[in-house]
C-alpha cells in the first residue's frame, strides 16, 4: 500500500465529501439520519485535521518555507472548522441551528479541501517528491492509530484554546 502523504490525505477528503453529500441529500425531516452522518463527519474531520496539524503541515513548513503563508492560512481554516465541530458535538440533531451550523461547516471545509487539492498539494508534490511524501505518509499512518476521534477530547480542545489565547 502506498503511504504517499498526499494520496492518503486525498482519500480522507473523498470520504468527507461523500458524507457531506449524504447529509445534503437527507431530507429536512431526517433528523436521526443527519445526526448519525454528522457524528461520522466529526470523527473523520477530527482525525484528519489532527494528522495534518501534527505531521503534514509542520513538515511542509519546515521543508518548504516558501509555502509558509499557505500553511498558516490552512491552520486558521482548521481552527474555524474545529470551533464548529466542538459546537456541533454538543448539539442535538433536532436543534433549530443544527442544519445551519452543519451547512456552514460543509461550505468552509469544502473550500479548504479544494484549496489544498488544487493549490498547495501540487506545489508540495513538485517540491518534495515521492520519497519524502512516502515518509511523511508513513508517519501519519502510525499517528492515526492514536489520533483523537472526537472533537471534545482534550488534546484537540487544548489546541483551540491555545489558538484563542495566544
Ligand atoms: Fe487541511
Ligand atoms: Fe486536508
Amino acid at each position: 500500500m502506498s503511504t504517499d502523504a498526499i494520496v492518503l490525505l486525498k482519500a480522507d477528503h473523498a470520504r468527507v465529501r461523500k458524507l457531506f453529500a449524504q447529509f445534503q441529500e437527507a431530507g429536512k425531516a431526517a433528523t436521526k439520519t443527519k445526526g448519525a452522518i454528522v457524528d461520522k463527519i466529526l470523527e473523520e474531520l477530527t482525525v484528519h485535521t489532527y494528522l495534518e496539524n501534527e505531521v503534514m503541515y509542520p513538515r511542509v513548513q519546515q521543508l518548504l518555507p516558501a509555502l509558509e503563508e499557505d500553511v498558516l492560512e490552512s491552520y486558521e481554516e482548521h481552527h474555524v472548522a474545529d470551533v464548529l465541530c466542538f459546537e456541533l458535538a454538543a448539539m442535538y440533531a433536532d436543534d433549530e441551528r443544527f442544519d445551519a451550523k452543519t451547512t456552514v461547516l460543509i461550505e468552509s471545509v469544502r473550500h479548504h479541501i479544494d484549496e489544498e487539492e488544487n493549490d498547495w498539494f501540487p506545489k508540495v508534490r513538485e517540491a518534495l517528491g515521492r520519497k519524502t511524501l512516502q515518509e511523511i505518509g508513513a508517519e501519519m499512518v502510525e499517528l492515526r492509530k492514536t489520533a483523537p476521534r472526537k472533537p471534545r477530547q482534550p488534546s484537540v480542545l487544548k489546541k483551540a484554546i491555545d489558538a484563542v489565547i495566544r
